[in-house]
């Protein structure tokens, strides 16, 4: 297949993965399309071993990081968060819920270990998050996605210069328009179906503004896209590609526990919610006894990012060692409802391709009918 996206990055397929796992990147990468590590999560260290494998596995076969690119527009924390000093409100009303409901608490002397283990891969200060950009430079990445704010012409000639693209995440076509005069090369238009930190636009009504706001830069549609029939409805609508993130969660190569891919292969679509719960902004997620805790009267407020996520990093440990599964709420999109049972990256590929090639027929007919 032939688009601006496939030109651009020399690969045979326009189709991009978003992914924590570093499996899902490669496979992806290996069939023909364009995996993207999510770099957020991740110590130096560990971001390192992390691009080291993929170079070993990846057979030359392009592949980028999503990354944080902060400017000063960028509101990230600037101070380390002491551990001692957390709001506590938040952390007595998840251990009272997880008690309450029978869940295990974390072995005694190791529990503290084990949270502070967790949070330290929460990159919380523009320093932190330029170590791991810095990380990424040493490798022989194709792209750098960027979620959050409008890179700075420096970091983007600086990118330009070693011959990697820049491509940025957009809810709005007005953020799309601010992003191409920074000077990225690629936008993702992602609506607001997709699992993870969204905006309040859908894909249907997202995709074609952003299009048509950005002129010929490519863009690649992002948020509710797990299957071949909407592949050809992005492309019809004018992406040069599809960006998505939920499905390869319950394959095979993905990292999630088995009980969490269980609680995704259950879900519906209504039950990819969108929560304040894990991050303190507002992200698509499964629906859970932990979601609707926090709905409750009575529950503490939501505390801002990255507080958040640090307050309620023991309940998630908590809920994982105990397998206990309705308490599970890993963010996922709205396609949750297509993903059924455990499959691998190549066969979603080939089926997403399959169903593809019947969709685009299939409209062919409609226009040769008349
Ligand atoms: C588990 C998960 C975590 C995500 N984390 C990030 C992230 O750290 N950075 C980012 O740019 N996008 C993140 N996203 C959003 C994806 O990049 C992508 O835009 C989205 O998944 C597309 O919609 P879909 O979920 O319907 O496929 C995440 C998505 C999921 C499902």
């Amino acid at each position: 297949m032939r688009t601006a996206a496939t030109t651009m990055l020399g690969i045979d397929v326009p189709i991009f993965a978003f992914s924590h796992c570093r499996d899902v990147v490669v496979e992806v990468s290996k069939a023909g399309g364009f995996g993207c590590l999510g770099a957020g999560y991740y110590t130096k260290e560990q971001l390192k071993e992390e691009l080291r494998w993929i170079d070993d596995h990846i057979g030359g076969k392009p592949y980028g990081v999503d990354v944080l690119m902060p400017n000063k527009h960028v509101a990230l924390g600037e101070v380390k968060v002491d551990l001692n000093a957390l709001p506590q409100a938040q952390t007595l009303f998840l251990r009272k819920l997880l008690d309450d409901a029978g869940v295990p608490p974390l072995p005694p002397g190791e529990a503290e270990e084990m949270i502070r283990k967790e949070v330290t891969k929460v990159n919380m200060t523009r320093e932190e998050s330029e170590a791991l950009f810095d990380v990424c430079l040493e490798h022989p990445i194709k792209m750098v996605v960027n979620a959050l704010g409008t890179p700075s012409k420096e970091q983007i000639e600086r990118m330009h210069s070693r011959g990697i693209k820049v491509g940025a995440l957009v809810g709005k076509p007005e953020h799309a328009i601010r992003q191409k005069e920074a000077g990225v090369d690629m936008i993702v238009a992602q609506g607001s179906e997709a699992g993870g930190h969204t905006g309040s636009i859908s894909s249907m009504v997202l995709w074609p503004a952003v299009i048509d706001a950005v002129g010929d830069l490519p863009v690649l549609a992002a948020g509710g896209i797990g299957r071949g029939k909407q592949m050809a409805a992005a492309l019809a609508l004018g992406a040069a590609g599809i960006w998505c993130g939920s499905i390869w969660l319950g394959t095979k190569q993905s990292d999630l526990l088995p009980e969490e891919k269980e609680a995704l292969f259950r879900g519906k679509p209504e039950d990819a919610i969108q929560s304040k719960s894990r991050t303190g902004k507002p992200a698509r997620v499964l629906r859970s006894k932990l979601t609707e805790a926090w709905e409750k009267p009575g529950a503490p407020p939501y505390l801002p990012m990255p507080l958040q996520t640090i307050v309620t990093m023991e309940a998630r440990l908590r809920i994982n060692r105990g397998k206990a599964i309705s308490y599970m709420s890993p963010p996922v999109g709205q396609v949750v409802g297509q993903m059924n049972e455990e499959t691998t990256v190549k066969q979603l590929i080939y089926d997403i391709l399959n169903e593809f090639s019947d969709a685009v027929e299939q409209l062919n007919k409609v226009v040769e009918a008349e």
